[in-house]
């Protein structure tokens, strides 16, 4: 399987940047950690980096989540489902906790982005 080893959009951004958002999402099931970062510009996903401490297909994961959203309206980016990263990466069973990992950690990215936004609009 091609992403596991990918290592495009292994990296981070400055978690300060105001267009820059930081989501951490953990599993229980396995004690995994996956931290996934956006830049937004203009509404459209512009970057993404991601750090995963995990297993082989919780790597693949975010490499997948990153190269399908990287380019996008931020918008079409948040329609990403766990069921969709599963079944592109033909994930097992046992293995769907990998895929929720990466579907929540774009969301905190996103929520986080969105909050710091919001505070600087609310002066
Ligand atoms: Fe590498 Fe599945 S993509 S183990
Ligand atoms: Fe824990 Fe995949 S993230 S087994």
């Amino acid at each position: 399987m091609r992403y596991c080893n990918d290592r495009r959009n292994v990296g981070s951004l400055p978690e300060h940047a105001s267009d820059v958002g930081t989501g951490v999402a953990g599993s229980e099931a396995c004690g995994d950690v996956m931290r996934l970062q956006v830049r937004i510009r203009h509404g459209m996903v512009d970057e993404v980096r991601f750090q995963t401490y995990g297993c082989g297909s919780a790597r693949a994961a975010s490499s997948l989540v990153a190269r399908w959203i990287e380019g996008r309206p931020l918008e079409e980016a948040l329609e990403v489902r766990n069921s969709a990263i599963a079944h592109e990466l033909g994930l097992p069973p046992v293995k769907i906790h990998c895929s929720i990992l990466a579907e929540e950690a774009l969301r905190a990215a996103v929520a986080d982005y969105r909050s710091k936004n919001a505070q600087q609009c609310g002066g």
